[in-house]
């Protein structure tokens, strides 16, 4: 570190060294010989000080005291030493005042070239990068459980040639009802209540708006994708739901689903049974059972409810003597609905019932993700609390 010393005129001029302000008849100087001992005490009072550990505004100051116009030391010299010097002491008197002149700016050049080059050694320490020094380190992110669990079922389906489309969150009644064998008025509608838009009128005031309204579940996705595509179909489709539920442990008015469809000129309900199978073991483990209940969904017939033996229990029921806290001892955990696709449904999208036969199945992502990770609030999901987010790196 420079330790630096600001040098001040009263520095260069203490009152001991006051001698440049008085005559060099006061000092009683009167020979050539004296005038040299007394520049040569000058000088080394410069000296003295110029070697001292200087910055830049330090050096500055200094070389004000000497060679400033109006109060440095020299100026004084010439003014009180060498203006009334007696004749015979003039020529020795301007002779050494040149030399201490050209003496001062040499050597407070050569500082000057130090102090300079000290200054920049020390920014060039001060800002030097210290490769041994840890690094900043940045946490880096990670995907959100529920994307994770999408990407466990998509891997999955992959596997066995599905693909995946994605669809609209905003929905017209058609796809999300009509197109899927729920008429107007449809007691099914009750459990699917959602949230409908409120539209600007037309702009030609005419006909009035279509309502649109946020997907209850993603099975107007099996309309869209087969307006598009002839059979074989075989996708899945992941996405975003809402239903008017509140909010509580296991109800949001925001979820997330993968729908499933398969349809083709030869599918069966063994397929179809075949195909669920395949997935819960993948997903849980190959020691899970699947069983099916009957169920009711009015765009598949038959309709059925699959249950997963309880991975948590090996479907037992109970666990370290207790009943089981995942499926309270059902030993069964309901898993999602499914079914074959209802020929009513062939008829919006122009397939040939007659020809074509296939399965559906929209499995609930959240409730998915937290029975397989043991979380026992969907709150948690859309809360975006990072001490949950990182426990799943
Ligand atoms: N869409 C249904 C729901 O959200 C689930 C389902 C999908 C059922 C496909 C059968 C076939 O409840």
């Amino acid at each position: 570190m420079l330790r630096s010393i600001s040098a001040t005129s009263t520095d260069a001029m203490s009152s001991s060294d006051n001698k440049p302000e008085r005559t060099l008849a006061d000092l009683g100087v009167t020979q050539p010989d004296q005038v040299l001992s007394l520049f040569a005490e000058v000088r080394a009072r410069f000296d003295g000080q110029v070697s001292r550990p200087l910055d830049h505004p330090g050096w500055e100051i200094l070389r004000q005291s000497w060679l400033g116009r109006k109060s440095g030391v020299l100026m004084l010299i010439a003014e009180h030493w060498l203006k009334p010097a007696a004749p015979d002491l003039k020529r020795s008197v301007g002779q050494e005042l040149n030399k201490l002149k050209a003496h001062l700016e040499t050597t407070l050049e050569e500082r000057r070239l130090d102090v300079e080059s000290l200054a920049d050694h020390a920014a060039s320490i001060r800002d030097r990068v210290d490769l041994s020094l840890p690094g900043v380190t940045r946490r880096s992110g990670s995907h959100h459980l529920i994307r994770r669990v999408f990407q466990e079922i998509e891997d999955i389906f992959f596997s066995i040639g599905f693909s995946v489309v994605e669809g609209p969150e905003i929905e017209t009644p058609y796809y999300n009802f009509e197109a899927l064998n729920i008429p107007e008025f449809h007691p099914v509608r009750d459990d699917m209540d959602t949230f409908y838009l409120e539209l600007p009128p037309s702009p030609d005031k005419k006909t009035a708006p279509t309502p649109l309204l946020l997907r209850t579940h993603t099975s107007p996705m099996q309309i869209r994708t087969m307006e598009k595509q002839k059979p074989p179909v075989r996708v899945i489709v992941p996405g975003k739901v809402y239903r008017r539920d509140n909010p509580d442990a296991t109800h949001s008015f925001a979820f997330h689903q993968i729908e499933g469809l398969a349809v083709d000129t030869d599918i069966t309900f063994c397929d179809f049974t075949g195909t669920i199978e395949y997935f819960v073991q993948q997903f849980f483990g190959p020691s899970v059972k699947t069983r099916f209940r009957p169920s009711y969904f009015p765009f598949t017939e038959p309709s059925v409810e699959f249950d997963v033996s309880c991975p948590f229990c090996g479907g037992t029921g109970a666990s370290n003597g207790n009943t089981c806290s995942k499926c309270k001892g059902a030993a069964w955990i309901e898993l999602f609905g499914a079914g074959m696709v209802d020929p009513a449904v062939y008829g919006f999208v122009n397939y040939d019932a007659k020809k074509v036969s296939g399965f559906a199945f929209g499995i609930g992502i959240d409730r998915l993700a937290m029975l397989k990770y043991g979380i026992d609030d969907i709150q948690i999901f859309f809360q975006n609390d990072v001490r949950f987010l990182r426990q799943f790196p």
